[in-house]
């Protein structure tokens, strides 16, 4: 049986990275791919790698709320719309916006509005039973058959990945996340910071503190770490993702227990392939892949763990993982369509 899918937001990176996934999936089909000013303008004009003549569909709510399930890639002003409509007409929806991954309350401080639909709100005590945070590795079985999933933010899914094992041998108060993105995680609209001239040979950090994913690890991460002081960079590459995490270790535990407790979450996950110690992830060998490469050093002058983590950010971070998502809430292997073995050199 092949799964009608639908794409809104499909003229944006998230969404034609999905596109070009959904192209070799064996029983899914992008039945509509929709776009807001693209709409009716021709694919391959955004993206020559999507060649052919086929042209982007208009946002038609009723006529997506026929498919079997729709991918949403758009800002989350938009998403929130959409994703309350389709999850009422009982369409399953797969979002890769912040619009359904926080409470209600974490919501009101980050983004600084009422949410509209506590009951769609996944961070939330009140969420529906088939709302999900759509990280696989933490929250499989919410997942499976869920009719609305919370697609992680690029930067938590990299650094969840990373400390979530971790959590019950680290000190609260004591994490510090600093994570470096290619620049095609800011979307394809352009931006003055984002040319070219700007970019290229250059390295800045930004939105600190109090970037909106801050809020996101902060209710993600198992065990209340508490704080989390996280800071963002800009890196003068298209894509790739690298969250570098450090906590101090309660007494007591050293490097075979932080070891231990990452083979044992990881051992048998299809994409998240533990390094040794002393082996860093590079993220141009995550690139077009849903992988993660982690690995961890503990220093024992410092007593703290620093674990990098390494994702493509439209990958894993983004399209990879929502259709890993997909999968699992149609019912299919959730590895179909994807790899966790990147494009290199
Ligand atoms: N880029 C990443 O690495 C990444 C990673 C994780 C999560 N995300 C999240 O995924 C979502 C999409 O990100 P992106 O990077 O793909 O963005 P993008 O390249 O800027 O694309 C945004 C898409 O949303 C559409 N859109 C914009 N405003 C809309 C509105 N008011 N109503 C309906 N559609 C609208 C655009 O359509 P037109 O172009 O036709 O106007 C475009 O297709 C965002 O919520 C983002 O935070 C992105």
């Amino acid at each position: 049986m092949t799964h009608r899918i639908g794409v809104v937001g499909a003229s944006g990176y998230g969404g034609a990275e999905l596109l070009r996934l959904l192209d070799a999936h064996p029983v899914m089909d992008a039945e509509v791919v929709a776009a807001r000013s693209q709409a009716g303008e021709p694919i391959a004009g955004l993206f020559p790698n999507l060649a052919g003549s086929r042209t982007f569909d208009e946002i038609d709510v009723e006529v997506l709320a026929e498919l079997d399930l729709v991918v949403l890639a758009t800002p989350h002003g938009a998403a929130l719309e959409l994703g309350a409509a389709l999850y009422d007409a009982g369409t399953p929806v797969v979002d890769l916006s912040a619009a359904f991954r926080l409470s209600r309350d974490g919501f009101r401080t980050w983004y600084g509005e009422s949410h509209p639909r506590p009951d769609l709100a996944a961070g939330d005590e009140a969420a529906a039973a088939d709302v999900a945070y759509g990280l696989p590795e933490l929250e499989r079985d919410r997942i499976v058959g869920a009719g609305l999933v919370a697609n992680p933010g690029c930067y938590p899914t990299a650094t969840l990945l990373g400390l979530a094992p971790l959590a019950p041998l680290l000190t609260p108060g004591t994490i510090v996340v600093d994570a470096k993105s290619g620049t095609s995680g800011a979307g394809r609209a352009a931006k003055d910071h984002l040319h070219f001239a700007h970019v290229h040979g250059s390295l800045t950090a930004y939105g600190a503190p109090g970037h909106r994913h801050t809020g996101e690890i902060e209710r993600w991460l198992p065990g209340g770490l508490g704080a989390v002081s996280f800071t963002p960079h800009l890196v003068p590459m298209s894509r790739g993702l690298l969250a570098t995490c450090y906590g101090t270790l309660r007494d007591g535990v050293g490097a075979d227990e932080v070891q231990d407790a990452l083979a044992d979450a990881y051992d048998a996950e299809p994409f998240v392939h533990l390094l040794d110690p002393g082996d860093f992830p590079h993220t141009k060998a995550l690139a077009g892949s849903n992988g993660c490469q982690l690995s961890a050093v503990v220093d024992p002058r410092t007593g703290r763990v620093t674990v990098t983590s390494a994702i493509d950010n439209l990958g894993k971070g983004a399209a990879g993982q929502a259709l890993q998502n997909a999968n699992l809430i149609l019912g299919e292997d959730e590895t179909l369509g994807l790899s966790a073995v990147g494009v290199y050199p």
